[in-house]
């Protein structure tokens, strides 16, 4: 099963780089070899902080070609999937906690050519997404509260990413685990070994020194740890 997994995956989120020079940040996160672009949208409802909607997301698409992995903590995801598709996001991730009808979210997102993520926040258990598992294309463990950079990482969260990765290599191996919050050359470890495929990595990416130094680091604590996820 685990030759199916998805291969390990680095994507840095924007909104820990300087919003009045976005161009540099994804050209840096590039040259670093970054494999795809995390966009965090929160709403100031089903998250207290309030950050950007589509037009961000379309400046961020004329500047890469990489994929955009667009994180709507958003109380009405349903209501925004085509504004986001249409900006240019590749991967339109949701909140299980916004909706009764998570099947409808993933079908709908489909539609418009997305793939589709489905996210929990940390304290959300997993068997709440167990009626879509087998048809999204990943699954966001939360290892912090959402709605802020720059948080500790809760190690709390790595049963439930084990679980997620037993629970995917036997029903849908070929989707991503993803971890966001808190990753850092010491938290991703633990993360990637708990069995995680692509890692959201913010304040750790732009919060001091060099983006490509920081992702080297990154990347190579992910490879660490992945030669002993589980099996
Ligand atoms: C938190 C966001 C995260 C965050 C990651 O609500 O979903 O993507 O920006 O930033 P760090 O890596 O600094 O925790
Ligand atoms: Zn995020």
């Amino acid at each position: 099963m685990a030759a199916t997994r998805r291969p390990l995956r680095l994507a840095p989120s924007l909104l820990s780089a300087d919003f009045a020079d976005l161009a540099s940040a994804i050209r840096e996160a590039e040259r670093g070899g970054s494999d795809a672009f995390h966009l965090d949208v929160m709403d100031g409802h089903f998250v207290p902080n309030i950050t950007f909607g589509p037009s961000l997301v379309r400046a961020v698409r004329a500047r890469t070609r990489l994929p955009l992995d667009i994180h709507l903590m958003i109380s009405d995801p349903l209501r925004y999937l085509r504004s986001f598709r249409s900006a240019g996001g590749d991967t339109l991730v949701f909140h299980v906690e916004t909706t009764d009808d998570p099947a409808t979210v993933v079908r709908s997102a489909h539609e418009l050519g997305a793939e589709v993520g489905i996210a929990l926040r940390p304290d959300t258990p997993l068997d709440r997404i167990d009626s879509v598992l087998e048809r999204v294309d990943q699954v966001l463990v939360m290892s912090v509260q959402p709605g802020f950079s720059g948080q500790a990482f809760l190690p709390s969260v790595l049963p439930k990413i084990e679980a997620a990765r037993r629970a995917l290599d036997d029903r849908n191996p070929g989707a991503d685990l993803s971890v966001d919050g808190g990753i850092t050359p010491e938290t991703a470890v633990p993360a990637a070994r708990a069995g995680a495929t692509f890692f959201v990595c913010g304040n750790s990416v732009y919060g001091h020194g060099s983006v490509v130094e920081n992702l080297r680091s990154l990347r190579s604590a992910v490879l660490r740890g992945s030669r002993h996820a589980v099996p």
